[in-house]
């Protein structure tokens, strides 16, 4: 499933970022098209802006993606609802359950094959990342703009910038999604910003497989920009 839903503020003024254009068509229908891609993919359903259902569904359309089984459903006000309001969507008879953002336009097909293959070796999470290259530290949080007191900096060798598509049993995100759920009516609520985080969270064991340095999240202004080039020199190279 694509959660799509979000409106891409960091992204700056305009339409909600799934739909912006990348290359003459939009983010959503790239990475829909990444997904597709695979064989191992039978079902997408789209998490779409709660006012943008009809327009996600006709712009798919116009886009033509062949073979697939596609549904639209109305996302929500976090990522995390999204997610939840697509699983509800997915049959119960399907054992796995991809969720790529929306946002992550360009990931390679052997990224998504390697995510579903570990799934299908017996991991009931997986979660495709990348080294860092960055030094990463920790800091305690102060006013913007004032100096930030360090706390510690964590070994690089054991950190991984995780991407998309997460893989899990279908059984699994459905459990933790529902406690999670449980848990927000209850006034708490486990604050994670992916959904393995949630299956962690809740005592699952998450692995991780090699990502690609193409699966980047189209983030804020200069990722846009990136994502052009990459794509160009795609379309340049798939010319010869
Ligand atoms: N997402 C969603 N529903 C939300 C919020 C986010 O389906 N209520 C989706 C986004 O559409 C995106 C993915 O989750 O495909 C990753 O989120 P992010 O990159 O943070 O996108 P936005 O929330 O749209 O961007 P921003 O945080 O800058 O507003
Ligand atoms: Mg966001």
């Amino acid at each position: 499933m694509v959660p799509a839903a979000g409106r891409g503020e960091r992204l700056g003024p305009g339409a909600p970022k799934a739909l912006r254009d990348l290359g003459g068509a939009p983010l959503l229908v790239h990475a829909v098209r990444a997904l597709a891609r695979s064989r191992a993919v039978g079902l997408v359903v789209v998490a779409a802006p709660p006012q943008g259902v009809a327009e996600v569904l006709s712009l798919l359309d116009s886009h033509g993606l062949d073979g697939k089984d596609i549904r639209v459903v109305a996302g929500g006000a976090t990522r995390q609802e999204s997610v939840r309001l697509g699983l509800a969507a997915i049959p119960e008879s399907t054992e796995i359950v991809l969720v790529h953002d929306a946002a992550r336009p360009l990931v390679p097909v052997e990224v998504v094959d390697a995510v579903v293959a570990a799934v299908r070796a017996g991991a009931e999470a997986v979660v495709p990342a990348v080294p860092l290259a960055d030094t990463v530290k920790r800091v305690r949080p102060v006013a913007a703009g004032e100096p930030e007191p360090v706390l510690d900096t964590p070994d690089r060798a054991t950190l991984r910038a995780v991407q998309t598509p997460q893989g899990f049993r279908r059984e699994t995100l459905a459990e933790v999604h529902a406690k999670a759920l449980t848990e927000e009516a209850a006034g708490g609520s486990p604050v994670v910003t992916d959904d393995a985080g949630l299956v962690e969270y809740y005592g699952g064991r998450v692995v991780v497989v090699p990502g690609h340095e193409e699966a980047f999240k189209v983030t804020r202004p200069l990722d846009l920009v990136l994502a052009e080039a990459v794509l160009a020199r795609r379309r340049a190279s798939d010319g010869f």
